[in-house]
């Protein structure tokens, strides 16, 4: 089959504007769209609006505005604010929009011609807020789980999706593709749901009387349809169900991105309404966790940008879109903070590639007169070896980014920005020049430009501003393609490098304007001995210690002391420096199961990043430490509590 991809972001509610949950999973979905159209694939992304139901007739009202003109302003708001973010949607969709009204009544025609809608009597506990009845089984102590506010008992005449009769199908296709939900916790959240009790059929109207806003059933016009089994169908309307050449071509490899909280309408409600309509299962549903936002709400200085156009304002497009790729491990949560932004823009792209890039430019300035130098033919400089590490490096990323790790994926590219700092450092070129080994010294240059080159291309998903900055000032076109830079091989001699600024200023946390004094009630929970090095149990629970197992191990060149540390933490492939090489040789703890600090700062030492700590127990300071170790019984990435 020839290359194709189809991403999908959750079609947003206009009852809020965009903030930086929906901003992180249209990034997402941009960056998956750039990523698959360099390796050379027909890539389609569509995002858009749900503007139908309840609950947008009542910002509109608050609003004082007709849902029509309300839904117009906020939608244009999303689409506006994803254009000035550079992001490139094929397809914005409406539920608004003709085109979808019309798809929506051929599913639901073809689902009733079938026989599997029926009309039926119903009383039921239903939450406004969410517009959905609740079972007894779901609602806590009378109310809503999701708006703690008292449900109500409503009874009336609905038209219900006989969704019971696919639930066996649907357990059995989901045990049968171990990737249609992903990642693992999430399919097996959906095979929880389906395992046991039969699932209620879908309540899929609502009477007009009730609720005018929405699309009208094409066989009763007394009833508009139920917003989610509208919005689901965005899907396919968009790209032109069911006759559509676009339908024929992107529906069989769609892909869709969402976070955790809507994970029942897209892994029960979809399938079984796809299935019902003779329409294929969707390829995959990739589900993310969320970004928590205490700290950002906490943040004085942050306050302000939880908006995403000022997000970028004041960290940076591609800084930011670093950070959301490679600070959030697919389908965990992840901790939103000023602190953890500035410490990937500091550590990963100030100190590791942009100033790989700028050593790099600013040594062929002085060497070469700014002219990029030929590789002398008796000198490879070691150019094979860094030919192997780079697409080594490009198949590890691509492989992760296929299942959808892209942290662990983009940290295996870090291992190769940190392979090139310390290339410098072991050929130091400053010493070449002196010694006027001049063919050594011009192979060694020409490599690492031609190395920069190649990751600029693999990083320009990501990096879309920077990448073509950098591929410019190398003269190469600024959308060159893989094949381009594969054999590290793709500049001419003699071309004038570019000007190249400062790619990432490094920043500095803004000073908090009030200090946050802890609140009386939390000093008094800290005892009768706070202030004698007694915690809060939410202060250890803040430690996140994981049981991890070592894969790799090595000295750290230049230090006596350091190893560095290839560690699998469950969550990711990390590395760690750690100050073990008096006590233990590198070959020793290749395979041992130990334990792991996962969510301490990133540290620089001689150069490299740690991500994290190793335990180890010592009885006083001049003492051996020795490693905590684990039985092998134990799971990687278990977490102790
Ligand atoms: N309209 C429905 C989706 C219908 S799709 C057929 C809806 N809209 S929403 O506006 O509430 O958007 C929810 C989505 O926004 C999440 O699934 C996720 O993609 C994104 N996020 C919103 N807040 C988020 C976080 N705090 N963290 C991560 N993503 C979040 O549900």
């Amino acid at each position: 089959m020839d290359k194709r991809f189809y991403v999908t972001t959750p079609i947003y509610y206009v009852n809020a504007e965009p903030h930086i949950g929906h901003a992180y999973t249209t990034i997402l979905a941009d960056f998956l769209k750039r990523h698959y159209r360099l390796l050379g694939y027909d890539a389609y992304f569509l995002t858009g609006t749900d503007e139908h139901g309840d609950k947008i007739v009542k910002a509109a009202s608050e609003a004082g505005a007709k849902p029509r003109e309300y839904a117009d302003r906020i939608s244009a708001l999303f689409r506006d604010t994803w254009k000035r973010m550079g992001l490139e949607f094929d397809d914005f969709i409406r539920t608004t929009e003709e085109r979808h009204r019309t798809a929506v009544q051929s599913v639901l025609q073809r689902v009733y011609d079938a026989g599997d809608i029926y009309f039926a009597s119903y009383g039921g506990h239903y939450c406004f807020g969410c517009e959905r009845f609740f079972t007894e089984k779901d609602m806590v102590d009378g109310k809503c789980p999701d708006h703690n506010t008292p449900l109500e008992y409503i009874e009336e005449s609905n038209y219900f999706f006989r969704m019971s009769k696919y639930q066996a199908w649907l357990a059995e296709y989901i045990k049968a593709n171990p990737d249609f939900i992903r990642p693992e916790r999430y399919r097996n959240e959906v095979l929880a749901m389906l395992d046991g009790e039969t699932l209620e059929d879908l309540c899929i109207s609502r009477p007009k009387t009730r609720l005018k806003w929405g699309i009208t059933l094409p066989f009763d016009d007394k009833f508009v349809t139920y917003v989610w089994f509208d919005a689901l169908i965005n899907y396919i309307s968009a790209i032109g169900y069911p006759e559509d050449d676009r339908f024929k071509r992107y529906w069989p490899v769609v892909n869709h991105l969402i976070a955790k909280d809507i994970v029942k309408p897209h892994g029960i409600f979809w399938p079984t309404m796809l299935k019902a309509a003779g329409i294929e299962p969707f390829l995959h549903l990739n589900v993310h966790g969320y970004w928590n936002m205490e700290d950002a709400k906490m943040s004085k200085s942050l306050g302000n940008v939880v908006r995403p156009l000022d997000l970028i304002d004041r960290f940076g497009n591609d800084q930011i879109r670093y950070f959301f790729l490679r600070e959030m491990n697919f389908g965990a949560d992840a901790r939103f903070s000023e602190e953890a932004i500035i410490n990937r823009v500091n550590y990963d792209l100030a100190n590791d590639l942009g100033n790989l890039v700028k050593r790099t430019f600013d040594m062929v300035k002085k060497f070469f007169d700014g002219k990029i130098p030929a590789r002398d033919p008796g000198e490879t400089a070691g150019l094979d070896a860094i030919s192997a590490k780079y697409s080594e490096a490009l198949s590890a990323y691509t492989g992760q980014v296929d299942a959808f790790q892209f942290s662990t994926g983009i940290e295996r590219l870090w291992e190769f920005v940190r392979l090139l700092n310390r290339y410098i450092d072991e050929r130091k070129p400053w010493l070449l020049a002196r010694e006027k080994r001049t063919a050594e010294l011009s192979s060694v240059m020409r490599n690492l430009l031609e190395s920069i080159a190649g990751l600029a291309v693999v990083l320009s998903p990501i990096l879309n501003r920077t990448a073509p900055v950098i591929l410019s000032a190398l003269g190469l076109p600024a959308e060159s393609g893989l094949d381009a830079v594969s054999s590290l091989d793709a500049l001419t001699p003699d071309t004038a490098l570019g000007e190249m600024g400062v790619l990432y200023p490094r920043m500095e946390k803004e000073k908090q304007v009030v200090e946050q004094k802890p609140k009386a009630a939390e000093k008094n929970a800290a005892g009768p001995n706070a202030g004698e090095g007694l915690i809060d149990i939410s202060e250890f629970a803040r430690v996140d210690i994981r049981v991890a197992k070592i894969l790799e191990a090595a000295p750290v060149e230049g230090s006596e002391k350091l190893l560095e540390l290839r560690v699998d933490s469950g969550l990711d492939t990390r590395t760690i420096i750690a100050g073990l090489a008096p006590h233990y040789t590198p070959e020793s703890l290749v395979g041992k199961k130990i334990l792991l600090v996962a969510n301490l700062k990133p540290a620089v030492l001689f150069k490299r990043t740690s991500h994290g700590m190793l335990l180890a127990a010592k009885k006083d300071k001049k003492d051996r430490p020795v490693l905590i170790e684990l039985s092998d019984n134990i799971p990687v990435g278990a977490r102790l509590s």
